[in-house]
């Protein structure tokens, strides 16, 4: 591995929201060879917000590089991959990495190059604001030895915190990421749906704010600086079996998904109640039945 990251060029095949913005940030550590989008002018403008590099739209003008970044959308990183081993650029030992958060370095298959995947824990809906807030993100990297060392040091010098992860495990690894961010959403957008159902005003548009905000807030503060058991409250922790029948109840003439994210969430909820040691077995053995029972 070159001891020194300023003599490598890094050229980019897809550069949208995350490949745009990791560029920018690469451009104070490596030089920025070429960026070849789906379209020129789209390559262009992608060179233009980085600040440097040449967009391309045609994978014969590429030239050699010592790192290649793969940043199109999943379900193209392996024809993207194909296509680039086709242009005859690749030298041997040269890096070729990827940065989804499921597929494996196995997908670029390619043989005579160290590759392998990273994955930045962090939303690149907004690169502007990626840029500013990108230092401090976990990425998961795996791949070969040489490949792995070389983007460890490069994701090291934009502020990332790598962490290994096992090639075998990426979906799994990749599923509590999306959990835990996508279906959040999701979460809190049943749970809005849930209080206009019961007639609590919660329209942001119309200058209401959602009165759930504080609690939202106040929970996943409590959960980060402490851990589950010691953030979780509500009647489940404290064994009240009669509430939850209650609440199964009201949910009955819902719709059955409510019910289904609701019971499921509250069997997730009885083993972090049990840790906590507040409510009685025989009342947590309760709170099971009810949630297991099909009460459609
Ligand atoms: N976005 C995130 O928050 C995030 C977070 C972590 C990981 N990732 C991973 O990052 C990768 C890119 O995601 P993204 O959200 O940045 O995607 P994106 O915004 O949709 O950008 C994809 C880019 O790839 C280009 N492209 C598509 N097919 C191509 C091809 N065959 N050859 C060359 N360029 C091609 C597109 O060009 P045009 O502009 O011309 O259409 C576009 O610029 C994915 O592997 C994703 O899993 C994304």
């Amino acid at each position: 591995m070159p001891s020194n990251l300023s003599t490598l060029t890094l050229s980019c095949i897809g550069a949208g929201r995350l490949g745009k913005t990791l560029c920018r940030l690469f451009s104070d550590t490596v030089s920025i060879g070429q960026i070849i989008n789906s379209s020129t002018a789209s390559a262009q403008l992608a060179a233009g917000f980085i600040g440097a590099g040449q967009g391309q739209g045609d994978y014969a003008e590429l030239q050699p590089a010592d790192i290649w970044l793969i940043a199109t959308p999943d379900d193209s990183i392996q024809l993207a991959s194909e296509a680039l081993k086709n242009a005859g650029v690749l030298r041997k030992g040269d890096t070729v990495f990827h940065c989804s958060g499921s597929l494996s370095a196995e997908v670029l298959g390619l043989d005579n190059c160290p590759t392998a995947s990273v994955h930045p824990i962090h939303s690149f809906a907004d690169p502007e604001k990626s840029i500013k807030r990108f230092a401090g993100t976990a990425c998961g990297i795996e791949g070969d030895p040489d490949a792995v060392a070389l983007l460890d040091t490069l994701f090291r010098h934009i502020g990332a915190e790598p962490f290994a992860i096992a090639s075998e495990h990426k979906s799994l690894y990749h599923a509590a990421t999306v959990l835990t961010c996508n279906y959040l959403v999701s979460l809190l957008e049943l749970g809005k749906q849930m209080l206009t159902a019961a007639g609590v005003e919660t329209n942001n548009q119309t200058g209401a704010s959602n009165p759930l905000e504080p609690l939202i807030r106040q929970t996943v503060d409590n959960y980060l600086s402490t851990d589950a058991v010691s953030a979780l409250t509500g009647p489940i922790a404290r064994g009240d079996s009669r509430t939850i029948e209650a609440h199964l109840r009201a949910l009955q003439n819902q719709p059955d998904l409510w019910q289904q994210v609701y019971c499921a969430l509250g069997n997730a909820t009885v083993p972090i109640s049990a840790k906590q040691g507040q409510a009685s077995a025989d009342d947590l053995h309760s709170i099971s039945a009810l949630l297991q029972s099909d009460r459609k």
